[in-house]
């Protein structure tokens, strides 16, 4: 188990709902004597060390409070697209503009996708203006500057975004911010920016903190090498119970942020410092979302990785606060169908902001499909269920089991429409899922569903007692169960996705 608060509030919230669910005893009961002791030791014993945590959890330094924004700005995750992923440094108005024409062509617009977002290396690379102090967009990118973007993409009823970082270049080398907060962020409501991501390369000596936090991540050396969700060989790591609200690094962030909130113009704020500085503890304060890992790439592993280091900060989505995986990588690299559906489905379910990352003129029909997903998008941007889905079980693993290579594989979460359920098989055989509506967090044992394939979007009938799938190597199996079916005429658990 992962050590640092965030991992054991997400722990103890979680714990509190097994804690809670009645009957967990009944599969030890079907065992042999002896075994059956067994079982129930170690069902008590994990009760017991939940219930350390959810204690543990309550004397945790100050819990983050809401940044709440006019405008409804951040209380839902970000639905949008970003360069990075696609074009790193390679960008240009016209860029963008594809992008922007792309999301209403294909109806991703439609479907709630608003943000264009610019990212690294959009300005002229290493001064400012001599007189304003301003940025300047780079003339040969943007002829127009990026108001003449921006009004090209507001035109077209979608948002812009920009980038800079609390450093002082930005990760690419190109000038960045601090010191200079209040008139980069006047600059940008200026230019009628709706979105600014920040991030958190090159910060100068003064501003180094005094101690680190464990990000259980293999992207910077300098964690490596992660055992169980620690970072076993730092030196220089915080002493447990710090508070990291009081790090340079927050207050660095909270410069930026502040200087957005004298605006006369809502710019949604995205954190970008990767975990470095625990911001499970003040991201929410600060800003709408904050990235928790090092950078996502268009390879299966990686994504596997960041899931199962997300999986653990979850006690932190709910409105207006979101833990954000990376931007998405559907359209990239060789991920295969059942690993794409996996990365969108996913991500969605853990109210991830949903940045595109890839050429849309390029997309295929079935990458847009699943970009599109009604019932993922339903869910991720639901008025009245802020919270995501989270593990109900892990699976082939304990429960808790911090693993970067099988993270777990049975979720569910709540919403307006019913309650998600996402099969995830890490595995690389087909194998037979049981979804046991006993285990299920706000289902009910004794009750019949409709079941809806989210993938097929088709009513599979009315089921009691769970459903059960066939999930193909690194896919998710994923249905929705909806309350008002009667039990009669209803069938038992059958076979109904593969
Ligand atoms: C990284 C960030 C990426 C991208 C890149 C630009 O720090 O995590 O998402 O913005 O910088 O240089």
């Amino acid at each position: 188990m992962a050590p640092n608060v965030g991992t054991a509030q997400a722990q103890a919230v979680l714990s509190a709902t097994a804690i809670l669910r009645p009957n967990i005893e009944t599969s030890c009961l079907q065992l042999p004597i002896l075994q059956a002791a067994a079982c129930l030791l170690e069902k008590l014993t994990m009760k017991m060390i939940s219930l350390f945590f959810l204690l543990l959890s309550a004397f945790s330094p100050s819990p983050s409070t809401a940044l709440v924004r006019p405008l409804d700005v951040g209380r839902l995750p970000a639905l949008g697209w970003n360069s990075w992923n696609a074009f790193n440094c390679d960008i240009n108005e016209t860029k963008f503009l594809v992008a922007a024409n792309k999301l209403v062509e294909l109806g991703l617009k439609d479907v709630g996708y608003s943000y264009v977002n610019i990212d690294d290396c959009w300005q002229v690379k290493d001064k400012r203006n001599e007189t304003t102090g301003r940025m300047i967009p780079d003339p040969d990118k943007f002829p127009d500057g990026i108001k003449g973007t921006a009004d090209k993409i507001h035109a077209l009823g979608l948002k812009i975004g920009i980038y800079s970082s609390a450093g002082t270049k930005t990760c690419a080398g190109y000038v960045a911010s601090i010191g200079n907060e209040l008139i980069d962020a006047t600059t940008f409501a200026d230019w009628e920016i709706d979105y600014l991501k920040y991030d958190n390369c090159n910060v100068p000596a003064e501003w180094a903190d005094e101690c680190d936090a464990c990000v259980p991540d293999s992207w910077a050396s300098h964690y490596r090498p992660i055992k169980n969700g620690t970072c076993t060989d730092k030196t220089g790591l915080c002493p447990a119970g710090y508070d990291f609200h009081k790090s340079n690094t927050a207050e660095r962030f909270r410069i930026m942020g502040d200087a957005l909130k004298k605006q006369n113009r809502t710019i949604l704020y995205s954190l970008c410092e990767w975990g470095e500085a625990n911001p499970q503890q003040w991201g929410n304060d600060t800003a709408a979302s904050w990235r928790m890992s090092g950078d996502i790439t268009s390879n299966w592993p990686r994504i596997v990785e960041i899931l199962n280091e997300n999986s653990f900060y979850l006690n932190y989505a709910d409105f207006w606060g979101h833990p954000d995986p990376d931007m998405l990588e559907v359209g990239n690299g060789d991920l295969t169908p059942a690993e794409t559906r996996s990365h969108f489905a996913l991500w969605a379910a853990m109210k991830s902001p949903l940045l595109i990352g890839t050429a849309l003129d390029t997309l295929s029909d079935a990458n847009v499909a699943i970009l599109k997903n009604k019932y993922l998008l339903a869910f991720n941007q639901d008025a009245v269920f802020g919270k995501p889905a989270m593990p109900y079980k892990w699976g082939t693993n304990p429960d808790w089991t911090f693993n970067a290579t099988w993270p777990a594989e049975f979720w569910a979460g709540d919403s307006q429409a019913g309650v998600l359920v996402l099969l995830f098989n890490p595995g690389g055989e087909t194998v037979e899922k049981f979804a046991n509506f006993t285990e299920i967090p706000g289902v009910k044992g004794g009750e019949m569903y409709e079941v809806v394939d989210i993938w097929t979007d088709t009513k599979l009938g009315c089921f009691g007692g769970g459903v059960v799938a066939n999930v193909g190597s690194h896919d998710t199996a994923g249905f929705l169960l909806k309350k008002g079916c009667g039990w009669k005429g209803g069938k038992r658990p059958s076979r109904f996705w593969s």
